[in-house]
This record gives structure tokens, C-alpha cells and sequence, in this order.
């Protein structure tokens, strides 16, 4: 049985290009609920730690540099079968492979700035939404 939560965050580069209510409205209107939500600057540290297990990867670098180089938005949505679905919404991690009106389609630029983050696993789920968000702010 797969869990009704998922974890995604709006990337700096779309915070900044003020996509975000467009975002926001677009995952409301494709069913999921937002349980959680908050805006956040992320150190280089912190986001290092959020991209741990990608440590050692050659765009790990680049990513937590751009993590870090301005506000990001992060949600828990609730929808069926959550992770895979949202997955599949937002479209492929390239923006330049992501099926038309995803929403990396419509708003991501490359690879690294490609709009959204969005969990890819349960268990990942569970660790991201708890690393944004208290126990209060989750209920
Ligand atoms: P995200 O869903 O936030 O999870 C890891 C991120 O690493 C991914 O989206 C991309 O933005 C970024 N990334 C950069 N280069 C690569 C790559 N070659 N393969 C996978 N992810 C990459």
C-alpha cells in the first residue's frame, strides 16, 4: 500500500521569477491537498544536508549552491497514491524531457533549476517533510 503524502519544494530560480502562485494553483488543481507550507532560505549546509545522499555526485556541487541562492516554498501535499502520482505530474527531472504542460515543462530551465523538487519515495517523504516541518506544523 503506497502513502497519501508526498514533499515537494519550488525551486529559488522559480521563487524568484514570481511562479509560484501559478504552481501553487496548478498542483491544487490537479487534487492535492496542501497540508503543510512555508517559505525558507536554505543555508548551503542545510541544503548539503537535505541532498545528502546525493554527496559525491557530480552535480551535487551545483545543486546545493542553487539551493542555497534564495527562498525556496516547501509543501506536503496529500493525494492518493501521492509520491509516484506527483512524480508523473510534475514531469521528467530535464525540463527539456518533461511532457508538455508538466509543470518543469512549463516553468523549469535545466537540470538543476528545473521548477520543483518532488520526493521519490514514501520513506523519502517522511524525511523531507520532517526536515522542513515540526510535528505542529504537520497536523
Ligand atoms: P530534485 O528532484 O530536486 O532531486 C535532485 C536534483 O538534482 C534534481 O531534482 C535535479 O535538479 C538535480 N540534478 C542536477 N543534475 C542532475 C543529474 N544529472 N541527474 C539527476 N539530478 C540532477
Amino acid at each position: 500500500m503506497t502513502g497519501t503524502i508526498t514533499f515537494t519544494m519550488i525551486k529559488p530560480s522559480a521563487f524568484k521569477a514570481g511562479y509560484t502562485g501559478n504552481i501553487l494553483a496548478k498542483i491544487e488543481e490537479g487534487g492535492y491537498k496542501i497540508k503543510a507550507l512555508k517559505k525558507v532560505a536554505l543555508s548551503k549546509e542545510q541544503a548539503g544536508h537535505f541532498y545528502e545522499m546525493h554527496l559525491g555526485k557530480p552535480f551535487y556541487e551545483e545543486l546545493t549552491n542553487f539551493m542555497s541562492s534564495g527562498p525556496v516554498v516547501a509543501a506536503i501535499l496529500e493525494k492518493e497514491n501521492a509520491v509516484e502520482a506527483f512524480r508523473k505530474f510534475i514531469g521528467a527531472t530535464d525540463p527539456a524531457k518533461a511532457d508538455e504542460g508538466t509543470i518543469r515543462k512549463l516553468y523549469g530551465k535545466n537540470l538543476s533549476e528545473n521548477a520543483v523538487h518532488g520526493s521519490d519515495s514514501d520513506e523519502s517523504a517522511k524525511r523531507e517533510s520532517e526536515f522542513f516541518f515540526s510535528f505542529l506544523e504537520m497536523i
